[in-house]
């Protein structure tokens, strides 16, 4: 059992847990996840590792549908039945001299430990934050410990820009240059994040969360097509370069499984 050492609400879908986990946190790296298990008969979940500090791991989770909710009515003191990692490949830490992150909503808590990494060895770190409003921009305190600078955009305009992180990033680009950058938030997001920085010539990193099961190459499930060939994001990713990834393909998989998710649930209301 994983003890629950810290809870804190970021908004009121989102909580961050710190867990007292030592092999995980032991040989955890910049972009590695977890997969826990609430309780003996609960479904897996998959977060990226947020944190670590000596034997604890910090994660980050949005209460989406029914085990995230239950994960959510967990409390400081309570345990986590199953708490597996670190899995997938570390996040390739590129040797650049600046870095632009961009997060979109609950992308930011992935993203923060490789900027942490970015800014640990030297490199210019900005970020381009977004969310839907300004209660949805989590971790900035966190994040202007290792960032030079931060450009906040909300779809509401309640904090900094309205509009989408892309709509910042073609004004910043008008007048700053950066020689990497990594997006991680929805799938649409990072779609057209990596359009508009093709058009810059700036290369960018993606964090691609598929439907997992296993975590382990075994299933098939966190299948993604990168220049028209397989990969998992289970035991490949879950990092990648975006340039070459078939959003389009992820996107209409996403769909399904709300789709799917929206029908059992109109069913469970019937019944
Ligand atoms: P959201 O849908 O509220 O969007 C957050 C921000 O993304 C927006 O404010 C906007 O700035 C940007 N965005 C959205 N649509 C855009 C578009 N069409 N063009 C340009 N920018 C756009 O975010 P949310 O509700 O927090 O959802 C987060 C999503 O991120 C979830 O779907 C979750 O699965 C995903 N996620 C991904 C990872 C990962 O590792 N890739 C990790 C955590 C969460
Ligand atoms: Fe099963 Fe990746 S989650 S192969």
């Amino acid at each position: 059992m994983y003890k629950i050492l810290k809870k804190e609400t970021l908004n009121k879908d989102v909580d961050l847990m710190v867990v007292h986990a030592p092999l995980v946190s032991k040989n955890a790296l910049p972009g590695h996840f977890i997969i826990l298990r609430v309780n003996d008969e609960g479904e897996r979940i998959p977060l990226t590792i947020v944190d670590i500090e000596g034997e604890n791991v910090s994660i980050i989770y949005q209460k989406l549908g029914y085990s995230t909710s239950l994960l959510g009515q967990l409390n400081e003191g309570d345990s986590i039945a199953d708490f597996v990692g670190p899995l997938g490949k570390p996040a390739h830490i590129r040797d650049v001299k600046s870095v632009l992150g961009i997060a979109g909503g609950v992308g930011a808590a992935p993203l923060l430990p490789q900027l942490k990494e970015y800014k640990r060895r030297g490199v210019n770190v900005d970020l381009v934050i977004g969310a839907r409003n300004k209660d949805y921009i989590i971790l900035l305190d966190k994040y202007k410990k290792y960032c030079d600078n931060i450009y906040v955009a909300t779809d509401d305009g309640s904090l900094g820009t309205k509009g989408f992180v892309t709509d910042v990033l073609v004004e910043l680009y008008k007048e700053k240059k950066y020689d990497h950058t990594i997006a991680i938030g929805p799938l649409v997001m990072m779609k057209f994040v990596v359009i508009l920085n093709k058009k810059y010539n700036i290369p960018t990193d993606v964090s691609l969360n598929p439907i997992m099961i296993d975590g382990t190459g075994m299933c098939g499930n966190c299948r993604v097509t990168i220049d028209g060939k397989t990969f998992f994001a289970c035991i490949d990713g879950p990092d990648f370069p975006g340039e070459g990834v078939n959003f389009d393909e992820l996107i209409a998989r996403q769909d399904y499984y709300h789709e799917e998710e929206h029908v059992c649930n109109l069913r469970l209301v019937k019944k």
